[in-house]
């Protein structure tokens, strides 16, 4: 396992350019399995879970070809209706095969995700949805087993807003007997990325990106080209790097429409951004303003960039209420950063944060995916040598983070531990 050192202190600046949204390649890559015949993707992030979808997309019986960002799958060969517990504990994104399996093998096998470092994060409303399209659910031994004569279109009511379970169930209806209507969906710029590419299939669906989604079935689908959309999350945590190390730097091939709270947030605490189509460019500011966050499904402040706001608020001037209302879990990098010297307390879903004038480097362990983009971000930052372990999460959803860094004049490296 590798592990990331850190040397803070560089004001970063220059360029880097924004990979894929590992949140939109996932559920687009499983579509494939909608059609016969070769899909191309271009700008796939080289990311683990992404080598992980391919890898259960091979197993269930799709090939699946890589030339560095382009993939080619093929999901003609599609015989298997099982996802094993070892794939999709590695990663839970595996349960988007369900409404594709169903779909189109009118079965499907699949093992329960069950928690993770971040919540207890559930499926009950993507099975719910499923049933409503007509399948019969059993769970026994761990998974959950679904089969059904035919699916038919249905009204599915979502008592939360999901984000992979809106998709789940877009790909279930697609070739479903009838009309569905989902309401509360969530309105996600990777459910919208997810149905331009379904409609570009022959699918018929309507407001993608509102809260109601209609589906009319299709008989089938065909394959096509696509270029995945730009990862919002990494191009903002690259925009807090500029605020937090009063960088100057400019963020290429992005998606600012996509990106809202995001911006408003760090033009609020004083980052000076300028926007131009598909570039930003951010300039940090001696002193970073105080602002309270609270993360709420899209289009408000997304829970993947909370971690990272923690850094910016954490020496920022005076004090930030940071509530967390979309996992209940997701606050644990803050006794890491506690042990870098930040001033935090939590009391249920919300931290208070007091800035402080100065984190300092320490050893720290990354235990989830966005909670080690935060470690890097606050080790660039801190005084002295920082020193993140267990990066392995960290390749999960950033492509070459470090290399990117290194870019911007950051001194991070990467060594085996
Ligand atoms: N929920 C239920 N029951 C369900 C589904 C969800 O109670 O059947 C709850 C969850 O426990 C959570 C809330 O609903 O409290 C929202 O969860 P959601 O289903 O929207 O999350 P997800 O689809 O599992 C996706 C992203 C996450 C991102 C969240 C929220 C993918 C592959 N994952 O997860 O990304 O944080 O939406 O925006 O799209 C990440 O990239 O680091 C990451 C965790």
């Amino acid at each position: 396992m590798d592990k990331i050192i850190v040397e803070g202190g560089a004001s970063l600046e220059g360029e880097v350019k924004i990979s894929g949204a590992k949140n939109a390649a996932l559920p687009i890559l499983v579509s494939s399995l909608l059609a016969d015949g070769w899909n191309t993707y271009s700008n796939v992030p080289d990311l683990k879970d992404v080598k992980s979808i391919k890898q259960l997309l091979l197993y269930l019986g799709a090939k699946v070809e890589t030339d560095g960002s382009t993939v080619r799958i093929d999901g003609g060969g599609l015989c298997k209706s099982e996802a094993s517990y070892d794939l999709v504990r590695k990663m839970r994104a595996s349960i988007l095969v369900l409404g594709p399996l169903v779909a189109r093998l009118k079965k499907a096998k699949v093992s329960l995700p069950g928690g993770c470092a971040i919540g207890a994060r559930p499926i009950n409303l993507h099975l719910k949805g499923l049933a409503r399209l007509g399948a019969s659910i059993e769970l026994k031994h761990g998974y959950v087993e679904v089969s059904t004569e035919g699916l038919r279109g249905s009204e599915i009511y979502f008592d939360i807003a999901t984000v992979t379970g809106t998709e789940n169930l877009i790909m279930a209806a697609v070739l479903a007997d009838g009309v569905t209507v989902l309401r509360n969906a969530a309105c996600e710029p990777e459910i919208v990325a997810l149905v331009d590419v379904l409609n570009k299939m022959g699918a018929d669906i309507h407001g993608a990106g509102t809260s109601v989604i209609t589906i009319k079935g299709v008989q089938s689908l065909r394959p096509v080209s696509v270029s995945i959309i730009p990862d919002r999350i990494e191009a903002g945590t690259f925009m807090v790097s500029a605020a937090l190390t009063r960088g100057n730097i400019t963020i290429l091939n992005c998606e600012p429409t996509h990106m809202g709270a995001v911006i408003h947030k760090l033009r609020l605490i004083g980052t000076d951004i300028k926007i131009d189509d598909k570039k930003i460019h951010v300039v940090g500011s001696d002193e970073i303003e105080s602002v309270d966050i609270k993360t709420l499904p899209y289009p408000g402040f997304p829970t993947d960039m909370q971690a990272q706001f923690m850094v910016l608020m954490s020496v920022a001037k005076g004090l930030s209420n940071i509530s967390e209302t979309v996992f209940e879990n997701r606050f644990i990098h803050v006794s890491e950063l506690k042990r870098m010297g930040a001033d935090i307390t939590i009391s249920g879903n919300s931290a208070m944060v007091k800035g402080v004038p100065m984190l300092l480097g320490a050893p720290v362990i990354a235990t989830d995916l966005r909670a080690s983009a935060s470690l890097i971000l606050a080790g660039l930052v801190a005084k002295g040598k920082t020193e993140v372990h267990r990066v392995y999460h960290l390749d999960r959803g950033y492509e070459a983070i470090e290399k990117k860094f290194s870019q911007l004049g950051a001194s991070i490296k990467r060594v085996p531990e």
